[in-house]
């Protein structure tokens, strides 16, 4: 079965501990598994990698790069300092859905630069745990109709 990576970065693995009213309630196993489900109705199945390290990360990206087909990445804060992941990102050649559950835009001047969004086909932010679902069901349009956007 093909799969697609759902990578998550630093602090998400406390996800529904860590400050709920920005973040929910949700846990990141509940999204992993809603991730799964939805990519099983595609035929599709999911690697779940969480880190807390940017190097962490970037050796995801590496190790997924000719075993994946797609990727959701929500780098933490990561996204808006590292130019080591946007870097690695720009080697995987497959396309990548930028998630973040709250809306960066929304909050403090230093979180409204992402270094990932110039590799990304497309971002959600602001949707909450459902951002997830809806980054699987946008990739999976990307993967399904990617000769027809063209
Ligand atoms: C986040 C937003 C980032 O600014 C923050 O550092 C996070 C989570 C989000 O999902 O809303 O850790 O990516």
């Amino acid at each position: 079965m093909p799969e697609i990576l759902i990578l998550n970065g630093p602090n998400l693995n406390l996800l529904g501990e860590r400050e709920p009213e920005i973040y929910g309630r949700t846990t990141l196993a509940d999204i992993e598994d809603m991730c799964a489900d939805t990519a099983a109705e595609a035929g599709l199945g999911v690697r779940c990698i969480q880190s807390n390290h940017e190097g962490g990360l970037i050796d995801a990206v590496h190790a997924a790069r000719h075993s994946t087909i797609g990727a959701i990445i929500n780098a933490g804060a990561y996204t808006h300092t590292s130019l080591a992941l946007h870097d690695a990102l720009k080697s995987y050649d497959h396309p990548i859905i930028e998630v973040h559950l709250s809306n960066p835009h929304a909050r403090e001047a230093v979180r409204h630069h992402s270094y990932l969004s110039p590799v990304a086909a497309a971002v959600i932010a602001g949707a909450g745990a459902q951002g997830y679902v809806h980054a699987v069901e946008i990739l999976i349009d990307h993967l399904t109709n990617a000769k027809a956007r063209l």
